[in-house]
C-alpha cells in the first residue's frame, strides 16, 4: 500500500476547500495512536480531557505542561501519519512569556506540532506571538472546560444572540491573530455553520453540528467508556462494531459521510 504524506496545516485548509470531512479524536497513548491511524484519523489532539478520562479528576484544572508533555510523548512515538495536537493546560498562558515558554516546552520535549489553547479576545496576543515564533496554534472557542467554574457548568455556550456575535468576532479575531485551526464545543449548530462558512481556517466541532469542517470526540466517549453520563452529542461508536479498530474506523466513516454527528447529537 502507498505511503501516506503526514498531514500538515496545509493539508487540512485543502480539505475544508475540496469539502472533505476532517476526523480528529483524543490520544493519550500509543497504542490508541496506532489505532487511530490505521482507522484514518487526520489529527490526534492530546487533549487536557486526559485529566478526567485518564487521571480521574473532576475537571481539567490540576492537569499540568509536564502531565502533557508525557501523554504527547507516548502519542509523538507511534504516530507516523496524524497531525499531533497539544492542549495548553489551564492557566499555562496567562501571559504571552509564558504561552511561549509552555508552548516551547510542548513542541521540544513532548514533540508537538501544533498547540490548543482556550479563550477567546484574551488569548489574540499569545497567538500572534506563538505563531510568529513558528508555532501553529488551534483555538477553542464555546464551551471552554478550563473556565467551567465561570461558565458556571457544562453547558451550551453563544445561545443568545449578543454571545453568538462575540464568539463569531472572537473566532475571526483568532484566525487573525494567526490560528491555523479552530475548535468550537457546545455552540448551537446554526452558528457552528456560520463561523465555519465565515473563516478561512478548519473549524473542527464537538457538539457543534454537521456542518463543521471536521468533528472531534473523546476517545473514551467514543468507545462508550468514559464512566458516569455520556455527553447528549457524543456516540458510542463500539456498540454494534466487532471490535476497537471497526469502532475507530466506523466513527471516520461517519464524519466523512456526514453521518455524524446526527440530529440526534445536535444542540439547539
Ligand atoms: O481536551 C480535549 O479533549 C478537548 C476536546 C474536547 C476538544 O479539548
Amino acid at each position: 500500500m502507498a505511503k501516506l504524506a503526514p498531514v500538515t496545516t496545509e493539508t487540512l485548509r485543502r480539505m475544508k476547500t475540496d469539502g472533505e470531512k476532517i476526523a480528529v479524536v483524543t490520544s493519550y497513548d500509543a497504542s490508541f495512536t496506532c489505532l487511530l491511524e490505521d482507522a484514518g484519523v487526520e489529527v490526534l489532539l492530546v487533549g487536557d480531557s486526559l485529566g478526567m478520562v485518564v487521571q480521574g479528576h473532576e475537571s481539567t484544572l490540576p492537569v499540568t505542561v509536564d502531565d502533557m508533555i508525557y501523554h504527547s510523548r507516548c502519542v509523538a512515538r507511534a504516530a507516523k501519519r496524524a497531525l499531533r495536537v497539544v492542549d495548553m493546560p489551564f492557566m499555562s498562558c496567562a501571559s504571552v512569556a509564558q504561552s511561549l515558554d509552555n508552548a516551547a516546552r510542548l513542541l521540544r520535549e513532548g514533540r508537538a506540532q501544533m498547540v490548543k489553547l482556550e479563550g477567546g479576545e484574551l488569548m489574540y496576543d499569545s497567538v500572534a506571538a506563538l505563531t510568529q515564533h513558528g508555532i501553529p496554534v488551534c483555538g477553542h472557542l464555546g464551551l471552554t472546560p478550563q473556565s467551567v467554574h465561570q461558565l458556571g457548568g457544562y453547558r451550551v455556550q453563544g445561545r443568545e444572540e449578543q454571545a453568538a456575535t462575540r464568539l463569531l468576532d472572537e473566532a475571526i479575531g483568532l484566525e487573525q491573530a494567526g490560528a491555523s485551526m479552530l475548535v468550537l464545543e457546545c455552540v448551537p449548530s446554526a452558528l457552528a455553520k456560520q463561523v465555519s462558512e465565515r473563516l478561512g481556517i478548519p473549524v473542527i466541532g464537538i457538539g457543534a453540528g454537521v456542518d463543521c469542517d471536521g468533528q472531534v470526540l473523546v476517545l473514551y466517549d467514543l468507545l462508550g467508556i468514559t464512566p458516569g453520563k455520556r455527553p447528549k452529542f457524543s456516540q458510542n461508536f463500539l456498540d454494534g462494531a466487532r471490535d476497537i479498530p471497526a469502532a475507530l474506523e466506523a466513527y471516520v466513516a461517519a464524519v466523512k459521510a456526514k453521518q455524524f454527528p446526527a440530529a440526534e447529537h445536535t444542540l439547539a
